[in-house]
């Protein structure tokens, strides 16, 4: 079957400008870290795109190691996008990242100039694109000049392989370095991707204000916690559902649940109920209330899934007292 877009796809979403820079990104963007493997069914992957894309998600994130087996997931997108999306890539931002291992020897990992010019190579070649809307480094080098590695993602730009650079999972303290290298060379650092979700809140503590007071963008990961802030586990495991599953790579784990955090998720999940949203909803529009957060990357294993999250859209205000309750809740 061919596709054919949505013609209504930018009625509902949000975009946000990213920083100070010209690009806006939509306020929910799609990830494929995991559920688009070679073990995943295409037929179902392409669901999940088409579902994002209608939906007004212009916005997919990928990297260099996505998977199983690492690269597969830019193989499944370039498939789709092919069969798919190639008269809709100027109505789309695709990024990827490099900064895990991906190939024996010195070169295939970390920050520095070699890899991330070859992994880019690669990366591109995989999707059967031209060029990448956002470049990343995926996590910081501590044995690697920054200057060498702000550098490369310099030179990938001047090289027209990518429009835009990020960083992803640097500290505050590093981000604000990165930045002073990357306008020292003429190429601004358009956003960090970090992972915040109501249970992991480390970038409330300086990275938001060093990259508000910077102009640069974030968006957030695994804002669901890998599916555990949403009501699917409140009574037990799912066959389905990601901590069933054995796919690796970081991938949520049945030791992940703890009766301790599910007990946080009941309480929070009574909290969504009042507020008419289903837990999910809730704690995604929970991230979106700070408006400093250009967007979030959802993870989906099924259609309905990405029209389930973008209901989020229509409730991202919290009351003080929602916002106690919730405190209260996380406790
Ligand atoms: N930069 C980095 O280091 C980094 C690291 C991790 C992720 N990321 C990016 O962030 C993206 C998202 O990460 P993530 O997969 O951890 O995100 P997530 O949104 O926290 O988790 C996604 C999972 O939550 C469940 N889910 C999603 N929507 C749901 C809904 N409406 N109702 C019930 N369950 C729902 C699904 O689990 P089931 O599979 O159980 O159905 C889905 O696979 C990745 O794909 C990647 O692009 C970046």
């Amino acid at each position: 079957m061919s596709y054919l877009a949505n013609a209504d796809r930018y009625h509902s979403m949000q975009y946000r400008r990213c920083g100070k820079s010209g690009l806006k990104l939509p306020a929910l963007s799609l990830g494929l870290w995991h559920n688009f493997g070679a073990i995943d069914d295409y037929e179902k992957c392409r669901k999940i795109i088409h579902a994002a894309f209608d939906n007004g998600i212009t916005h997919f994130d990928l990297a260099n190691n996505y998977g199983p087996p690492p690269g597969a997931a830019e193989e499944t997108f370039g498939k789709i996008f092919r069969q798919d999306l190639k008269t809709y890539r100027d109505e789309i931002i695709v990024s990827s990242k490099a900064g895990f291992g991906m190939w024996p020897g010195p070169y295939g990992d970390w920050g520095s100039k070699k890899y991330l010019v070859a992994s880019l190579d690669q990366s591109l070649k995989r999707m059967g694109l031209d060029y990448v809307d956002i470049f990343y480094h995926h996590r910081p080098d501590p044995n690697t000049p920054l200057e060498e590695t702000m550098g490369a993602l310099d030179l990938i730009v001047r090289q027209g392989k990518a429009l835009y650079v990020g960083i992803s999972n640097y500290s505050a303290e590093e981000t604000q370095k990165a930045i002073e290298v990357l306008n020292s060379l003429g190429t601004p650092l358009l956003i960090h991707q970090a992972k915040y979700s109501m249970l992991v809140r480390w970038v409330e503590e300086g990275l938001l204000d060093v990259l508000d007071k910077n102009g640069v963008g974030c968006i957030a990961f695994s804002s669901l916690a890998q599916g555990i802030l949403t009501n699917k586990y409140l009574n037990g495991i799912p066959a389905d559902s990601r901590a069933a599953s054995t796919r690796g790579n970081g991938a949520l784990e049945k030791n992940g649940l703890t009766e301790k955090i599910i007990n946080k998720v009941r309480g929070m999940n009574e909290i969504a109920q009042l507020r008419g949203q289903n837990m999910a909803q809730m704690a995604l529009s929970w991230i979106l209330k700070d408006q400093r957060m250009t967007s979030l990357i959802i993870g989906a294993s099924k259609p309905d899934q990405v029209s389930d999250s973008i209901q989020c859209l229509k409730n991202y205000n919290f009351s003080p007292a929602e916002l106690d309750s919730i405190e209260n809740a996380l406790k």
